[in-house]
């Protein structure tokens, strides 16, 4: 590079800077208007940010700006928004009765959404995802309810548990051990399993006298089951003649249960769960398929 004497260029009227390089001299063109001003633009808006919005690092902590804004501010604004809109429908299903959640559309799609995300977290382990059960937990899509299926019954079910020793307003009642306990001997017990099967529409085995399984029946079943086997709510005694079975219906099913009597607990959800979020079980338990 030499330096050179400023001077004009003949061709586009600019002056040069000076520079010359092996003959080719460097114009000093202005940068565009345009350039500039968005340039002098961003000096000035620099200055108001700084002003009204955290910048600059001070010795402990920064410039917090005039407008005291924060990223960390924004977020808990947002967050207690949210949990306010929650608290209001979380509030209506509080009030509500559950006859007046599963009559609103509104309450009834909280209830279900919160309802079936607690199933799952709580309830699925024993119950199965859909509510289908498995052997030992019952099917509560199938309408077969050991200790009813309203929706009062059902959550009253959830609240207090079955058999559950923590809770002083569970359901109790317990089916005797007929053989364990020496109430029946095994062939009265064989002959009342395969009665109870015809109970359900199904064949009993070659060669037993189901008549005197009727009678056994008769005088040692009735109090709970009732006379034709239906069963009673209030002391969780299973209907014997819905096709929908908990412990089986094979007849070796069906002697095990008499022999030995089952009396399953089911966990008392009144001291884990919030009154809503068990409403919102009822509802959803109740919307499974089975619900009367
Ligand atoms: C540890 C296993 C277990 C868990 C977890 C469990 N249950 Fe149960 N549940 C049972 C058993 C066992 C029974 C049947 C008890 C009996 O034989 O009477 C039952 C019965 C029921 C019944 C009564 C069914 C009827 O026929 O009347 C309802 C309703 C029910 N459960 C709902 C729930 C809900 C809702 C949850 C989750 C909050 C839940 N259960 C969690 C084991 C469980
Ligand atoms: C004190 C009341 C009571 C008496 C008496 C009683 N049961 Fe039960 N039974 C129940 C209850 C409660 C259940 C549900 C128990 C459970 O969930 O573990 C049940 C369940 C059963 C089941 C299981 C149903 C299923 O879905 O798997 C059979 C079978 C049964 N009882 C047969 C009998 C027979 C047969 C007799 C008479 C020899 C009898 N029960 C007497 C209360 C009784």
């Amino acid at each position: 590079m030499i330096t050179d004497p400023v001077q004009v260029d003949k061709v586009s009227g600019q002056t040069t800077t000076g520079h010359e390089w092996d003959g080719i001299r460097e114009l000093n063109t202005p940068l565009p208007r345009w350039w500039l001003w968005i340039f002098y633009a961003t000096i000035v808006f620099a200055f108001g940010y700084w002003i009204f919005y955290p910048s600059w690092p001070l010795a402990s902590s920064f410039a917090p700006g005039v407008l005291g804004h924060t990223n960390r501010a924004a977020v808990l604004a947002d967050v207690a928004f949210s949990n306010q809109v929650r608290k209001d429908m979380t509030a209506d299903l509080q009030k509500a009765s559950l006859q007046q959640i599963a009559d609103s559309p509104k309450m009834l799609e909280l209830a279900l959404a919160q309802g079936r995300a607690a199933f799952g977290d709580n309830c699925a382990p024993c119950h199965g995802s859909g509510g289908q059960g498995q052997k030992g937990y019952p099917n509560l899509t199938a309408g077969r309810w050991l200790w009813g299926g309203t929706l009062d019954q059902i959550q009253a079910t959830i609240t207090h548990g079955i058999r559950a020793p923590n809770d002083a307003d569970t359901h109790t009642s317990m089916m005797p051990a007929f053989g364990k306990d020496g109430i029946l001997k095994a062939d009265q017990i064989r002959q009342v399993a395969n009665y109870v099967r015809t109970l359900d529409g199904l064949a009993p085995e070659q060669g037993v006298d189901v008549a005197a399984g009727k009678k056994v029946f008769a005088d040692n079943c009735v109090a709970c089951h009732g006379e034709d086997g239906k069963g009673n709510v209030d002391m969780g005694a299973a209907n014997l003649t819905t096709k929908v079975w908990l412990y089986g219906n094979d007849i070796n099913d069906l002697v095990y249960t008499i022999t030995n009597a089952r009396n399953s607990v089911m966990p008392a959800w009144g001291h884990r769960l919030d009154p809503e979020t068990i409403k919102s079980l009822a509802v959803y338990v109740h919307s499974l398929g089975g619900g009367k």
